[in-house]
């Protein structure tokens, strides 16, 4: 596997036309995307430190799913138009799509969709109450192949025991990649995990929730295998 190859969501080109995460095209810069550079550290939303209710955020009732790592945020937005009673939580590492998914949404009136800057190793131990989320995304997480950046893996015990901890019983934890070994690792980490079930024997046929990521979209068009994993919270 060339490492390099899928390090492809972050080009290393000076300025970058926004993507329009609709349609997986670029959208035209507007007057404020060509004045660079910008401090997207401090331009991304962020959640609260100290500790964080989500119904506090988006309500008692609200039916929550969050997505980790949502890069250029094309599943955010299909999401949430494929789903009328999600409301939804992305947490990105990178500030710079933090701050555009998050302007994109509020340009586009997508009231149901929250996006924060962040770690999500940071984040989720300061999220609560217990079980309140219905459903966890994880698309193609990982992209990391040499042992030194090991350390960077999102997927691992904190994340899945955090998880556990705020996904309601019966909530559902999808992961998908198009890395093989990866799935396999992801697979065994969930059966090993006392408060996840893995739905079937093996991975799902397809994506189940009406909605694409960035990631997923461009593997399918080149042709890529996608290995899907649902694992639901008991
Ligand atoms: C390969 S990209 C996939 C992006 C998107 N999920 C998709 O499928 O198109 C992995 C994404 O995870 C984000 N990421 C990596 N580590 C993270 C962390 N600790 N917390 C939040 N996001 C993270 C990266 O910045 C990147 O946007």
């Amino acid at each position: 596997m060339g490492c390099c190859s899928r390090i492809d969501w972050e080009p290393s080109l000076a300025y970058v036309r926004p993507m329009d995460a609709s349609t997986g095209t670029e959208e035209e810069p507007t007057e404020d995307s060509r004045q660079l550079p910008k401090n997207y550290d401090a331009l991304a939303p962020r959640l609260p430190e100290s500790g964080c209710d989500l119904f506090e955020i988006f309500g008692a009732t609200a039916e929550i799913e969050i997505v980790i790592g949502f890069g250029r945020g094309m599943f955010l937005e299909r999401r949430t138009a494929a789903n009328p009673d999600a409301w939804l939580l992305g947490i990105e590492i990178k500030s710079k799509w933090a701050y555009k998914v998050s302007e994109r949404c509020k340009r586009r009136g997508l009231d149901r969709v929250r996006a924060y800057g962040g770690d999500v190793r940071q984040v989720l131990p300061n999220l609560g109450p217990d079980a309140c989320l219905a459903r966890a995304f994880l698309h193609f997480p990982d992209p990391w192949w040499k042992k030194r950046h090991a350390k960077r893996m999102v997927m691992g015990q904190l994340v899945l025991d955090e998880l556990a901890r705020l996904l309601r019983p019966g909530g559902e934890f999808f992961v998908q990649t198009d890395v093989e070994d990866r799935a396999e690792g992801y697979r065994r980490q969930l059966q090993e995990h006392p408060r996840f079930e893995l739905e079937g024997q093996g991975y799902l046929q397809g994506n189940p929730y009406d909605a694409v990521s960035n990631r997923e979209k461009r593997a399918i068009e080149d042709g890529l295998p996608v290995y899907r994993l649902l694992a639901l919270r008991v």
